[in-house]
């Protein structure tokens, strides 16, 4: 079986999706602060906080990152939330996919759910890609479109949320089929 870490930043709400869904072997965060470590907790998924202020550079952080996930022998890192730019030390040696909230190459980058909402498009939507150098870069794996047509705001929102865990589903599926 393969086995999948996840990497989050945050509330950790695609993470505890995953969680449910599927066998963690590892979580990594860089942020002792971030509510996806009561997922980790949960689920009881060894988890490793990583906080970027003990490394003196990206890289050696990345190294750090890379280390841990090689030790536990991971196949495929879920960036689910995960809010770094990456170094070509975890590109180059990490089968890794991210997800981001808007229809990419539209947005990449931070608040990409605000721009899609008030952008000149009538769809917005999120995407799975594979991890590269480039910032939410990388070969497309799914995208799904919501249409932007009467909603508000929050509900814009809740919609990119639950869209969210559909796409990351179905991509993950689609890698280890
Ligand atoms: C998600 O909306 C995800 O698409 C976004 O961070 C959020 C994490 O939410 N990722 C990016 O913007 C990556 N550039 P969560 O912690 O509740 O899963």
């Amino acid at each position: 079986m393969k086995k999948l870490a996840v990497l989050f930043s945050g509330k950790g709400t695609n993470f505890a999706h995953l969680a449910q869904r599927y066998n963690i072997s590892l979580a990594i965060t860089n942020n002792p602060q971030a509510q996806g470590i009561e997922v980790a907790k949960h689920h009881h998924i060894p988890l490793s906080i990583i906080e970027p202020k003990d490394f003196s550079s990206r890289e050696s952080y990345d190294k750090e990152i890379v280390k841990c996930l090689k030790n536990h022998e991971i196949d495929l890192a879920v960036l689910a939330g995960f809010m770094r730019i990456l170094t070509p030390v975890f590109t180059k040696q990490i089968n890794a996919i991210n997800l981001h909230p808007s229809l990419l190459p539209r947005h990449k980058g931070m608040n990409a759910i605000e721009k899609s909402f008030y952008d000149e498009y009538s769809q917005g939507g999120v995407s799975v890609h594979w991890v590269s150098d480039e910032l939410d870069g990388g070969e497309l794996i799914v995208q799904r479109e919501i249409s932007k047509a009467g909603l508000s705001f929050d509900e814009y929102y809740e919609a990119i949320k639950m869209a969210e865990k559909e796409a990351l589903g179905l991509a993950i599926e689609k890698i280890l089929e």
